[in-house]
This record gives C-alpha cells, structure tokens and sequence, in this order.
C-alpha cells in the first residue's frame, strides 16, 4: 500500500531540505529580483505574499508535484459532490453546499439537497428581519436587544469571530453575548446584565447533547422564567440551531424556531449554516449572503485554479514544508487588525481538531507529522508578548500576518503605524539583525518565514474568503497526510470520560488512578453536596418544568 514517506516525492524534498539547509531567504530574492511577483497571489479580494520563506524554486516546485502526485483533485471532486470522504462517521462533507450559489442539484443519498437549503437560507433571512426591524418582540410586546448565543466549538467560534471580526456592520440597536463555557461565571456575567423581556437566546448545538451547552441553556431558561414573571413565553425567547430538532422542542423551543442543520456539516465547519443565525442578525441576511458568496467565490478558485496558482494548495504546501521538512510544531496567525482578535482562536479548532490526529484513513499509524500546534494574538500586542522568542528563541515558527488594507475613517495615521509595523517585523524576522548590533548583543539571526495576506477591507465578502481560504488549506493537508480531517474521535474521548467522572463523584472513584481519586476528594470537600444522580440538565429541566 502507498507510503507517503516512502514516496520519490517525498524523498526528494527530503534531499532539498539538506541542499537548502544553510540558504538564507533574504539572498533568494539577490537571486531572483521577480521572486515576490511570482510568489504572491490575488483571488477576489484577499492577496498573498508567500515569497518570505525558505523555499527555493527547486523546492515550490517539488511540493507541487506532492500536491499533483496526492490524492487531491480525487477527494476534492468527492467532497464538493456530496461523497462519503467523513469514513469514520460514514458521512459527505458539505460545508461547501451552504453557500453553494450554483444552480445545480446536490445529491446527498439521492436527494437534492440544496431545496432544503435554500428553505433555511430564507427561514434564516425571514426571522434576522424580524428581529432586526422590531417586528419580532418579546411576551411583553418589546423589540429584542440583546441576543444570547449559548454554544461551544464550531457552535461558538465561529459566529463569534464572525460577528465581532464584523462588528462595525453590526445593528446599532441589537447587542451579542457569546456565552459558552460550563464555569457558571459566563452566564452570571452575561445574565447579571440582561432584562429577560429584550433577550433573545440561541441555543447552538449540533447534537443538542454537549454537556456545557445544555448546563448553560437549563440555566439561562431558569433565569428567564424566575424573572420574566408568569406571562414568561419561553417560546418567544429562546430559539435553536441543530440538526436535533426532537431535543429542542423538547427543550421548549417551538418548531418553527427550531433552524436545522444537517449530519453532513462538520461542527467546525458550520457557521455558513444556521449555527451563523447570530451573524445574520448582527450584519443583516444581506451581509450573511456577502460572506456566504466570498466563501463560495474562493470554493470556485480552489475547484479551478491550477496547483501552482492556487491560494489554498499553496497554503497547504508550505505548511507541510514548514511541518514535515522544517520541524516546525506550531503554526502562528498573527492578524494585525483588532476586530480578527478572535481569528486565532477560531482557526485552532478548524485546524487542531481537524488534522490533529494519528492514524490514516487506513486506520495505520502515521510515521510522519500532521496537524501543528495553531495559535496567536493579534498584532501589534504580539510584539509585546510573544515577538521575542520568535526573534531570539531557539523555535522555529513560520508566521502567517493578515491585515486589511483599508483604513477606517479618521484612523489613517494608527492603521498606517499598524500596517508598517507588520510589514516591518515580517521583514525582520527574514532579515535579522547583524551580531553585536547595539539594539541586540546577541543578534537576532533571522531566516525566519512568514505569509502575509492581504485583505483589500474587512468586509463580510472578503471574511466569508478568508474562512473558506483555510477551510481548504486544512482539507489539502489532510488529504496529502491521508487523515480523515472530519471527525473528531479524540473529544469524544473526553466527553465520556467527564460523563464517568461526574456520575462518580461519590464512593465508586476507586475506579480512577490514584491522582484522580486524590483530585476527586479535594473537589467533595467543596462539592459534598452535590448529588450527580439528579441534578443532571435533563432532570433539572423536567423536575423544573413541572413546577
Ligand atoms: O469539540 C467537539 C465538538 O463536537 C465540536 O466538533 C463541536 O463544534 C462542539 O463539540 C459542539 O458540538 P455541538 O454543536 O453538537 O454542541
């Protein structure tokens, strides 16, 4: 069976990665003065500099051939027509349908799916204005102005990202609270602020199972009827967006507010659905079909776009060049533009809990390296935090900077300071700092790599293209690393195991290692009095309901 390090492919990086080992970057651009008009790239709205990186033209070469040589174009044809690539959990991958803008039919089992789409797509558009325009309000007749979105993962980051990465677009009379962690000061802090008659609750959860995200619903729905008195419609104040729609309307969630979803949209992937309701009420349906249609323009380039122009291939090729060939561990996003301060956060669960895994689609251990450690912050702070290690330390961590070219109004003089220095350190970080400097004693040896992507304004549009740019960079790894990069065993793990550990509070611990039991009494001596057996969220709810 194919060994991908056993590849020629592969090999022949290897044996480029010793040739080019002592290459300095800054001296491939002495060689070749063009080196940044063929290493950068435009689709729509987003540009790319990928030329500030250890790889020589022998090497882009080479990692294109790995990229035509893999599985690619095959599994990329599969997952936009619907086939079963998610193996583990026996479904397609279709996150691409949702903002699919095509004509053509979609068939998932034999059924075109895009009606049942476009039927959300307009439940979505028919609801976000009726919120929006006051003409959906509270049991007491109020317009809503607070909007609660309670959800974790997929079910939180992304709306969150998306809605303050958009926040400037926002209805100036509606305001957003994320609420996702189960430590109840998240929705103390949130609920302390709200009037039960102007809110609005979301409850985001694909299954309709997630232990935090059902905490935090049973909490929020007490919190509104002890204080929303006894005309208290929860009906009229609490929707959902999940594929469960039995759950939610147990839950209390009338019907027509149930906004479902389907089996075939990963978690992660899920804010083009109606887990992205909170985005659509915060920038309008008409700005939601925006960042839904720059989502699709990049699917279309990523369909189309030959290997060597491609933005997401070629995101993807670096990375493993950085990853398997470099040694690098991690990934840094570094976007200097405060309203992506979320992105970082958002981008670690796309790519951590898509290509974090360890097996191949076979089932065989892999003996090479897949998804990095994704982390950041925003810039300029991260020159004031981290930037030290990256300039000085003994890491080697390649850097992807984003930024929007356009300035706000009346900010010219910070997003010009803003912009020269992520321009500035991007340059440094290649060139470094020659020894004995009298900034820096010990030099800073430079030769590090960065991308810098380019957003001409952060608009809905050019964020729904940003999102789909490494929605498909981590798809390309994943299929040149043969890992499934849909399904997420590993937190299933941890789910079960909270669920063990909580219904074993009391005696039977014994069942634990000896540092858990230890942890676990520490944890009764506060907690004597909580009995798991029925204060479980389901229980809660129905010994509540019947009061
Ligand atoms: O983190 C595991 C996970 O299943 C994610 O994939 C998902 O986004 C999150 O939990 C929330 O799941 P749900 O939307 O079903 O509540």
């Amino acid at each position: 069976m194919f060994q991908l390090t056993r590849s020629v492919t592969w090999q022949a990086l290897q044996g480029l990665q010793q040739q080019t080992a002592d290459d300095r970057i800054r001296d491939y651009f002495a060689a070749d003065p063009k080196r940044f008009e063929k290493m950068s790239l435009r689709v729509g709205g987003l540009f790319l500099d990928y030329s500030k990186h250890q790889i020589s033209d022998a090497v882009l070469d080479k990692l294109i051939e790995l990229a035509d040589h893999s599985a690619l174009v095959q599994r990329r044809a599969q997952m936009f027509s619907g086939d079963i690539i998610n193996v583990t959990e026996n479904r397609p991958v279709l996150h691409t349908a949702l903002r699919n803008l095509g004509e053509g039919p979609l068939m998932v089992d034999g059924q075109d799916v895009m009606p049942e789409i476009q039927r959300t797509r307009e439940q979505i558009r028919a609801f976000s204005e009726a919120v929006r325009s006051g003409e959906w309000t509270g049991f007491d007749g109020q317009r809503i102005r607070d909007v609660v979105n309670i959800g974790i993962g997929g079910s939180d980051l992304g709306p969150n990202m998306a809605c303050r990465a958009l926040l400037k677009h926002r209805h100036p009379e509606l305001n957003f609270h994320f609420v996702s962690n189960v430590d109840g000061a998240h929705i103390q802090k949130v609920l302390s602020r709200l009037d039960p008659a102007t809110t609005l609750f979301i409850v985001s959860t694909k299954t309709f199972s997630t232990q935090e995200t059902l905490l935090n619903a049973h909490t929020a729905r007490r919190w509104f009827l002890d204080n929303a008195g006894p005309e208290a419609d929860v009906g009229a104040h609490f929707i959902a967006a999940s594929t469960n729609k039995a759950a939610a309307m147990e839950f209390g969630i009338r019907e027509e507010n149930v906004f479902e979803f389907w089996a075939w949209v990963g978690g992660r992937y899920s804010m083009w659905s109606s887990i992205g309701l909170p985005i659509a009420l915060a920038i309008g349906f008409e700005g939601f079909m925006a960042m839904l249609e720059g989502a699709y323009e990049m699917d279309q380039h990523f369909l189309t776009a030959p290997t060597a122009a491609n933005m997401p291939v070629l995101m993807a090729l670096i990375g493993i060049w950085h990853i398997n060939f470099q040694g690098a561990e991690t990934q840094a996003i570094v976007p200097y533009d405060q309203a992506l301060h979320q992105l970082p956060a958002f981008l670690q669960q796309l790519d951590m809990e898509s290509n974090g895994k360890s097996v191949d689609i076979f089932d065989r251990p892999v003996d090479y390296k897949t998804g990095p450690i994704v982390w950041g912050q925003t810039g300029s702070n991260g020159q004031h935090a981290f930037f030290q290690l990256l300039h000085q330390g003994t890491r080697y961590v390649p850097i992807d900077f984003i930024a929007s070219l356009k300035p706000e109004p009346g900010m010219e003089d910070h997003h010009f300071a803003l912009l020269t220095n992520m321009l500035a350190q991007a340059n440094a970080f290649m060139e470094g700092s020659a020894k004995g400097g009298e900034l820096d004693p010990y030099s800073c040896p430079g030769n590090r790599p960065s991308n810098v992507l380019l957003l001409d304004e952060l608009t809905p549009k050019n964020l729904g293209a940003l999102i789909a740019l490494y929605e498909h960079k981590v798809f390309v790894q994943g299929v040149i690393w043969n890992i499934n990069s849909f399904d997420q065993w590993g937190v299933q793990l941890g789910k079960r195991i909270a669920g063990e550990i909580s219904e074993r509070l009391d005696a039977h611990s014994q069942d634990f290692d000896p540092s858990t039991q230890g942890l676990l009494r520490l944890v009764r001596e506060q907690l004597p009095t909580h009995d798991t057996a029925s204060d479980t969220p389901a229980r809660r709810g129905k010994k509540r309901r019947t009061t």
